[in-house]
């Protein structure tokens, strides 16, 4: 019999749901090597320790078949010329893909091909879907002045690996810029310091 008490969950777009099942907060410190102006973030770091985006859980199942829903929200701000951004992974079960919903704010999602190294950027934000399919490494930017909200539905079987980013990371990054968000190749980003 199944227990729809299970199945159902209050949630609100600002504030997420009424009862996640888990919640992780990633603050600036837990952020090493996200960045690519490593100077800027050491220099932030000093500064403090701010949240920089949190991710509620509903876990309804876990099995093989099941399916997750993450509710996350990134802060607005920058580190350097950095938009806020989230760590990024590719799903441990590489071919599982994902859908993103926004709900609130305004941003953008890094692809990145990790099979070629093929990489895009797409608009994220209210009232727009992202389809992440396999194989495809994903990172959410906060490029807006308010905080970014959004949904992530996965496979409870994805996984997360985070180390492949961490070794090989998105070439493209996300700038403040006078005119607007700027994308650009993040070996720039390291050049502009040296
Ligand atoms: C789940 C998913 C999202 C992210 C969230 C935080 O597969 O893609 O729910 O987990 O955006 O990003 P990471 O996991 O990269 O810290
Ligand atoms: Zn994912």
């Amino acid at each position: 019999m199944v227990d729809i008490e299970r199945l159902v969950r209050d949630f609100n777009p600002e504030h997420g749901f009424t009862e996640p099942d888990s919640v992780t907060e990633r603050r600036l410190h837990d952020l090493s090597g996200v960045f690519a102006d490593t100077a800027a973030y050491e220099a932030a770091c000093l500064a403090g320790n701010p949240l920089v985006y949190s991710v509620q859980i509903f876990t309804p199942g876990g099995g093989e078949g099941d399916l997750h829903v993450g509710y996350g929200t990134i802060e607005p701000g920058t580190v350097g010329s950095e938009f806020f951004m989230t760590k990024g992974h590719v799903h441990e079960r590489a071919e599982m893909a994902e859908v993103y919903i926004g709900l609130r704010g305004k941003g953008y999602m890094l692809l990145q091909d990790v099979r070629d190294g093929g990489n895009r950027a797409v608009e994220l934000g209210e009232g727009r879907i992202v389809y992440v399919p396999g194989h495809t490494a994903h990172r959410t930017v906060n490029s807006g002045s308010g905080r970014l909200a959004y949904f992530g539905i996965y496979s409870a079987a994805a996984g997360h690996d985070y180390r492949r980013i961490a070794e090989d990371d998105f070439d493209a990054v996300v700038l403040r810029g006078a005119a607007g968000p700027r994308l650009v190749p993040r070996r720039e980003v390291r050049d502009m310091k040296s």
